[in-house]
């Protein structure tokens, strides 16, 4: 595990755009994966038939080494798959559930598409944004929470929807909203609308690379055992309507647009696509 405080500040760099300096690329100095998070990115990478498979899995690892995705990240998994940073990038910029800025340890996804919207999923966003503060759409500064405005998370008959750290919350009203974050700020996460408690940010992180929770040793399990659902046991089972909405369960997350990044499963040549002009570090 990065050592803590390693990666508190984010080293940002900045470029004319427009012809106004404005943060481009954040950023850390240093190396984001220890010694020990390495050794695991060997032993995911050893699980598939082509390295660059493990793609995913180890932007995970980074997400759970650094609370999110820096491009230093970026460029050690490229070293470690043998791939271009750009092919790396294409990637991570993909997948929503990637973080590429300093997140909380919470992220807050409000839907505000149709059905929640008119069951007052667009009043809970801005009850949440007026609760947590301007910050939040980027990190709150107790570094407790990450506000998102997402779109259909596919409960729409649950609606309005929130999730926290991609476990879902069903028919959230703005008073349980603010229980809700009143609980999370005191150590307290509720348990979710279909069991469960979900973990930090870095340990669904963990679980989505593809590595079991730590052992009662605190040493990291093996690599090879099935993942965990990124969820702490809940106070009570309540699993009787399905267990569908436990976002974790697919590791990629969802796009940040319609266009398949093309990184992954396309064949290399010899110049990869999107390589040319683009840092590779
Ligand atoms: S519109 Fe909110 S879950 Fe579908």
């Amino acid at each position: 595990m990065t050592e803590p405080g390693q990666l508190e500040r984010p080293v940002w760099q900045t470029g004319q755009i427009g012809g106004e300096t404005r943060v481009v690329v954040p950023d850390v100095e240093g190396p984001v994966l220890s010694e020990e998070a390495r050794g695991l990115a060997e032993r995911i990478a050893a699980r598939y038939p082509r390295r660059r498979s493990a793609l995913v899995p180890l932007l995970y690892l980074v997400q759970a080494e650094a609370g999110w995705v820096p491009r230093q990240g970026m460029r050690e998994v490229a070293e470690i798959l043998g791939i271009t940073t750009a092919e790396v990038e294409a990637v991570a910029t993909f997948y929503t559930m990637l973080k590429l800025h300093p997140s909380g340890k919470y992220v807050l996804s409000v839907c505000t598409n149709p059905s929640c919207a008119l069951l007052g999923g667009k009043r809970l966003y801005e009850r949440a944004k007026e609760i947590l503060g301007d910050q939040s759409e980027h990190v709150t500064e107790d570094g407790l929470f990450t506000l998102e405005e997402e779109e259909c998370l596919a409960a729409c008959d649950k609606a309005p929807v929130l999730a926290v750290n991609y476990v879902f919350y069903d028919k959230v009203s703005e008073e349980q909203l603010g229980e809700m974050i009143s609980e999370i700020r005191e150590g307290r996460v509720p348990e979710a609308s279909r069991g469960g408690v979900p973990g930090d940010l870095r340990e669904v992180s963990r679980t989505l690379a593809g590595l079991t929770e730590r052992s009662e040793n605190g040493q990291p399990d093996r690599v090879g055992q099935p993942a965990g659902s990124g969820l702490r046991e809940g106070p009570a089972e309540r699993r009787d309507e399905g267990d569908q909405t436990t976002g974790p369960s697919g590791a990629e997350g969802s796009p940040r647009s319609e266009q398949p990044p093309g990184a992954e499963e396309s064949p290399r040549s010899e110049e990869p696509p999107g390589a040319r002009g683009a840092e590779d570090g």
